[in-house]
């Protein structure tokens, strides 16, 4: 695999090998092995065209913990103000001898036309496009799911998994649909009709209006962020109508299995999507989740970049 744009580009053997290469990958970082020499000479260059905290930051520590060099890239102060496109863009990272670049854009497809375009010669990465995708982000949920509830091995057949939200704007939601799928887990999405994009019948998952009536038999309960910069229209009446509709609050949580984990892609809305002491309670997996997305985007710039040094 030379790209990684898409959840649904990976079958289950691939997923399974990310998940397992990242699983090694965190046993050295937990040994205190430091700085691993697989990715030594490659460069590694994350273009961020979007805000971001989490994925921008993992994917340069990830890189770095792999002894590549990173050149971080973000649209805010370079020629792009100047009007400067994303082909040209391109090939200056192209002239720098980029061997890998992690893209996040707000365009949906900016990744898919830098992979494609023969703009550049090197692996591309979705870190995010628009709102259609961000299968890392799906890869680190998974792994977080396997550790907690799978045995940190195999598959995650059977598990079932509750997408809560503004489906409608989330990358998120569709690269874990894609990806539990494939991993063989049970999805159940679960928003305001208002909040639901057009055709996900054929998402290959259930979907309910009802947050209460989807509680129990959920092994994970995953909260998205309400996109309010992706809003142009009132998707729901209030934010406290929205919070006491969809929201996970305490007795929420207490309604759920005692195995049950909970999880958010951040950054939270808190006292929105989930209120605090959910967020900060003990069956709050989200800053987790941040850690184990380093392990697993080393995991793919190391299957990507096809590392020949053993780990
Ligand atoms: N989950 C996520 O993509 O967070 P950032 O926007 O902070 O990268």
């Amino acid at each position: 695999m030379k790209h990684l744009l898409s959840a649904a580009d990976l079958t289950k053997d691939q997923a399974i090998q990310i998940l397992d290469t990242a699983k090694e990958l965190a046993a050295a970082t937990e040994q205190g092995v430091g700085k691993l020499p697989p990715l030594r000479g490659r460069t590694v260059v994350n273009l961020f065209f979007e805000d971001s905290t989490r994925t921008r930051m993992s994917f340069e520590a990830a890189a770095k913990r792999l002894s590549a060099d990173v050149i971080n890239f973000s649209a805010k102060g370079s020629s792009v103000s100047k009007g400067e496109s994303l082909k040209d863009t391109a090939l200056t990272l192209e002239a720098m001898g980029a061997d890998a670049v992690v893209i996040r854009h707000n365009s949906s497809g900016a990744p898919h036309r830098l992979a494609n375009a023969g703009w550049i010669s090197g692996g591309v990465v979705n870190a995010g496009d628009g709102t259609h995708e961000h299968p890392t982000q799906a890869l680190l949920d998974a792994y977080t799911m396997r550790q907690h509830l799978a045995g940190g091995e195999g598959d995650l057949k059977d598990l079932n998994v509750t997408i809560v939200g503004d489906v409608l704007h989330s990358r998120v939601a569709r690269s874990n649909v894609l990806l539990l799928n494939t991993l063989g887990a049970k999805v159940r999405l679960v928003a305001p009709p208002t909040l639901l994009p057009y055709g996900v019948e054929s998402w290959g998952c259930d979907v309910s209006y009802d947050l209460d009536d989807s509680l129990e038999g959920a092994d994970a309960i995953m909260m998205l962020r309400v996109q309010r910069e992706r809003m142009n229209a009132a998707y729901f009446p209030t934010a406290h109508e929205y919070s006491s509709r969809y929201g996970l609050n305490l007795s929420r949580m207490n309604r759920l299995a005692e195995h049950a984990i909970v999880m958010h892609p951040g950054p939270m809305n808190r006292g929105m999507e989930i209120s605090a002491d959910v967020a900060d309670s003990k069956r709050s997996v989200i800053v987790e989740q941040v850690a184990n997305g380093v392990s697993v985007r080393m995991a793919v710039l190391y299957l990507l970049l096809g590392g020949t040094e053993s780990i």
